[in-house]
């Protein structure tokens, strides 16, 4: 029931925000690198696509080694993520998966290749991606449910990067140390990014002052939270340092996962 609710919620919200010309739906991140504005589909989502270049950033790759890898984008939304790395690196083989119509809908039009699925029942063969991204899905489904998908999709040593949102009083190192122990992954570098999203938060409220949508206050009171208003408990929490951002790179270790 509460996954059918949360699957109408994201058809609605995406459905709008494709009016609204939106390509990707995170926290995000500012400050947003110079250029950024070059692809005018990202003109709505700046600090979210800064986000993922943010993540990508940790990986080792350098950018010739980088057109030569496969990646999985779990959940891809619309897949702006997507384009962003396709626009930087035309040759990279890059796939998402997610489960709202509208967002795949939207990712054909942005040219890119998002498919239907769930993050704990990913539709691809084992050994499959060098690298997966997860931009702000990881507990949608049991977040050890997704690790071992990602571990089976993964080539030998291949890394899973994440980034969420936790509780401060949540030992991200000591959580991410035991899931990869049951999963099969170890940690290579944690990064705190709350700075830079919550600096994206505070600066994107300015756009949604705009929308007449949310001047309804029925509208208004069911969204608030998801889209983190500042008159919402989310926003309070992120500007008082309860809510923290971490980016996450784990690599996966060679052999079989412990039951
Ligand atoms: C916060 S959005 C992030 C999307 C994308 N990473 C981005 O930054 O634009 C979360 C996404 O997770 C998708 N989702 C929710 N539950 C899922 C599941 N069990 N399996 C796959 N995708 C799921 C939603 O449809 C939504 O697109």
């Amino acid at each position: 029931m509460k996954r059918l609710l949360r699957r109408i919620i994201y058809e609605g919200v995406y459905a709008w925000a494709c009016i609204g010309g939106s390509v990707a739906f995170n926290r995000g991140f500012a400050p947003v690198d110079p250029g950024r504005t070059i692809d005018a589909a990202f003109s709505n989502d700046l600090s979210q696509i800064q986000l993922y270049a943010e993540l990508v950033r940790l990986l080792p790759n350098s950018d010739r080694e980088f057109q030569d890898l496969s990646l999985l984008d779990a959940p891809a939304g619309c897949g702006g993520g997507l384009r962003h790395l396709k626009n930087r690196y035309p040759a990279l083989n890059a796939t998402g998966v997610d489960t709202s119509l509208v967002a795949r809908l939207r990712s054909k039009w942005l040219g890119v290749r998002v498919v239907k699925g769930e993050m704990a029942r990913l539709p691809f063969a084992d050994k499959q991606f060098d690298c997966v991204l997860c931009v702000e899905g990881l507990f949608y489904d049991p977040p050890a449910a997704f690790l071992r998908e990602g571990h089976r999709v993964l080539k030998e040593g291949g890394y899973l990067l994440v980034a969420e949102a936790f509780r401060k009083d949540r030992d991200v190192h000591a959580y991410f140390s035991q899931l990869g122990t049951q999963t099969g992954f170890e940690i290579e570098t944690i990064v705190d990014a709350t700075a830079g999203v919550r600096q994206a938060l505070h600066d994107r409220y300015a756009h949604f002052r705009e929308s007449f949508l949310l001047r309804i206050p029925f509208v208004r009171e069911r969204f608030k939270e998801m889209l983190c208003l500042p008159d919402s408990e989310q926003f309070l929490k992120w500007q008082t340092g309860k809510l923290v951002y971490q980016l996450v790179m784990l690599r996966r270790r060679t052999g079989d996962v412990r039951a």
